[in-house]
């Protein structure tokens, strides 16, 4: 089903809107739009330095991944309390149900908050009674992945899970796995192969970032050394033919963020995202919003701007929500659910 060019954007905005589909690359730090990060700051007596959300949101102009990274840390600081988690997953949830996710799989840095003497048990319990009341109210399932910090060392990452695992079973319907962020150049996965290990015993699901502004080299070790099932971004594994040709025959799913890439200089013009090649080669791309707040798009906008761009039709578009369905960690019989209601979606003018 070609998506004709003179299609009204509106109604193919809503058309994609009616799909449902998962989030699968989602840092929920980065859904912590300016007015709550001014509203939890006055909650919480910390002063920001902005004279208020508009001046802190027109500070938002990145030139890399750390330009970005040193304002999402400091912007993380307005987060103290029970509450103030919850608030924060409340809204991210409530956003995303409006653009169709039905499902979303959500990573948390616990060393973001730790390092600042809030405890790991503050974070997991605000985070899951927001996940617990939107699968009750909203019918919006969700699962958490505890994401290590790459910027500090692997002891770091290794105490975290000990103080994360004593809480495993309270949230066993939630957390499920974990993921590594931060800044990749220079933090390859080798360097966390001994925490990946300790997780793979343990059963936990395992993602990693890789390719983003990092070589192919870290996809290969990502996928070798850490045996990750998805790669978050993995816009770079291009550049290598034969690491291509492996994540297609494997059918390794990719969680791409073409408005993040934006942001970050990852690439030049959306025009030129290499997402529809990817997906037209035979890999399993999804689309997602990584960090929302700060990238000026949730996961709906991320579908109306590449379709825009790259001139992806209907039947790629829906192919990309399949994929993210497909690719999530659901049990099967959801995932087979799910894609029956899509295809139904599929069909509605
Ligand atoms: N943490 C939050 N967003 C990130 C990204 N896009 N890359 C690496 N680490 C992150
Ligand atoms: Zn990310």
């Amino acid at each position: 089903m070609p998506t004709d060019s003179t299609e009204d954007p509106a109604a193919l905005r809503d058309w994609l809107r009616a799909l449902p589909k998962a989030e699968l690359h989602l840092h929920i730090e980065g859904t912590l739009e300016p007015e709550l990060m001014f509203e939890l700051a006055s909650r919480n007596g910390i002063r920001l330095p902005y004279a208020d959300a508009q001046a802190l949101r027109s500070a938002y102009h990145f030139a890399d991944l750390q330009s970005f990274l040193d304002l999402y840390y400091a912007g993380a600081g307005v987060l103290r309390t029970q509450r103030d988690f919850h608030d924060l997953a409340a809204a991210y949830l409530a956003r995303a149900h409006a653009d169709g996710v039905v499902h979303a799989e959500i990573m948390f840095d616990p060393q973001t908050h730790t390092a600042r003497g809030v405890p790991i048990e503050t974070v997991f319990a605000g985070l899951a009674s927001a996940l617990r009341e939107a699968r009750d109210t909203l019918g919006l399932t969700s699962r958490l992945l505890l994401s290590f910090l790459r910027h500090l060392p692997e002891e770091d990452a290794l105490r975290t899970l000990e103080q994360a695992l004593p809480l495993r079973e309270a949230y066993a319907d939630l957390w499920i796995g974990i993921g590594l962020d931060s800044a990749e150049h220079g933090n390859p996965p080798e360097k966390f192969a001994r925490v990946y290990a300790r997780c793979a015993e343990l059963g936990f699901r395992r993602v990693a970032h890789a390719g983003e502004e990092g070589p192919p080299e870290y996809v290969r070790g990502a996928l070798e050394t850490l045996g990750v099932e998805r790669i978050d971004h993995g816009v770079r594994a291009s550049e290598d033919p034969a690491l291509l040709a492996e994540l297609i025959r494997r059918r390794i799913p990719l969680t791409v963020c073409p408005l993040s890439n934006l942001k970050l200089g990852v690439v030049d013009d959306l025009r030129r995202h290499n997402l529809a090649r990817l997906l037209r080669a035979g890999v399993m791309v999804t689309l997602n919003s990584d960090d929302p707040a700060y990238f000026g798009g949730y996961v709906l906008d991320n579908y109306t701007a590449s379709a825009t761009a790259l001139d992806l039709d209907r039947d790629e578009l829906a192919t990309l929500a399949a994929n993210s369905l497909q690719a999530s960690f659901l049990p099967q019989a959801d995932k087979a659910r799910l894609l029956d209601r899509l295809a139904r979606a599929v069909a509605r003018p």
